[in-house]
């Protein structure tokens, strides 16, 4: 199993545009932030992961959203093509790190919006993908044509939810967590084989399904203590780790954690 994960130290992480609708320009507490980030790093080398690191270029501030750089499998890594020109700088930065380091990267071609582990899930030969906000759909064909995946398509419908990341999780190959407001009835009714447990809008707005699954550990943001104790019982072991200052950008745990 994976378990190396590319994480970005936030030091020029901050809230300087809006590309999404939990981007309000909240200020943002640079200690904290850094306090936060440290947890979740130290959670995860805790319990075993490997961590990389990239380091953040001062003008993109979302760089620290990892999961967004692409979507990585087998040593090739399928880069994003960032929807909004605020963020589209971070694919040559994520591009280099990955050349230098062997990986076989590829470019969709410039009309096609992708972002990457934001939008899919790789599990088995299949890619689970989102589209409809952020990625559209002809990109997650290509992507998971590049990879060589089976492609199930999943169409997002609320834009407060706007990467798959921030409502489906994949607990097990079987088990996944989502929050049924993203999805219509007809989409979600797409995903065979893997039960599904819903979870709440208050569950979903405090980003329960922005989880870092490693193993039978879920580190999950804070405040989801019903939520952790079901998962609990079905055999997880949740960690609640609060993402406030990230959550003022639309992010959180999943989104900052970029297996490769
Ligand atoms: N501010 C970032 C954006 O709007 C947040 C990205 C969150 N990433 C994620 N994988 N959901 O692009």
């Amino acid at each position: 199993m994976n378990n190396t994960v590319l994480l970005c130290p936030p030091i020029h992480f901050d809230v300087t545009y809006s590309i999404n609708p939990w981007m309000k320009g909240e200020p943002v507490n640079s200690e904290l932030v850094m306090k936060q980030w440290f947890h979740m790093k130290n959670t995860l080398e805790f319990l075993g992961a490997k961590t990389k690191l990239i380091g953040q270029w001062p003008l993109l501030p979302d760089m620290v959203f990892t999961a967004n750089a692409g979507t990585v499998h087998n040593n090739k890594v399928v880069l994003s093509n960032f929807k909004h020109v605020e963020r589209k700088m971070e694919r040559q930065v994520f591009k280099q790190w990955f050349d230098e380091r062997g990986y076989k990267t590829f470019v969709l071609p410039e009309d096609m919006n992708f972002e990457g582990c934001g939008d899919t899930i790789v599990s088995g030969n299949q890619m689970i993908a989102g589209y409809g906000f952020r990625s559209d759909l002809k990109a997650i064909r290509r992507a998971a044509e590049i990879l060589e995946l089976n492609l199930l398509p999943l169409k997002l419908k609320n834009p407060n939810f706007y990467h798959l990341d921030t409502c489906f999780s994949l607990l097990r190959e079987d088990f996944a967590i989502y929050y049924p407001g993203a999805f219509s009835k007809h989409t979600i009714n797409k995903v065979k084989d893997i039960e599904l447990l819903a979870v709440s809008e208050e569950e979903a707005n405090r980003f329960a399904c922005n989880s870092i699954v490693f193993q039978d550990h879920v580190l999950m943001p804070a405040g989801n203590e019903g939520l952790k104790f079901l998962l609990t019982e079905r055999g997880f072991d949740v960690h609640l780790l609060d993402t406030s200052e990230f959550l003022k950008s639309g992010g959180s745990l999943q989104c900052m954690a970029l297996w490769i």
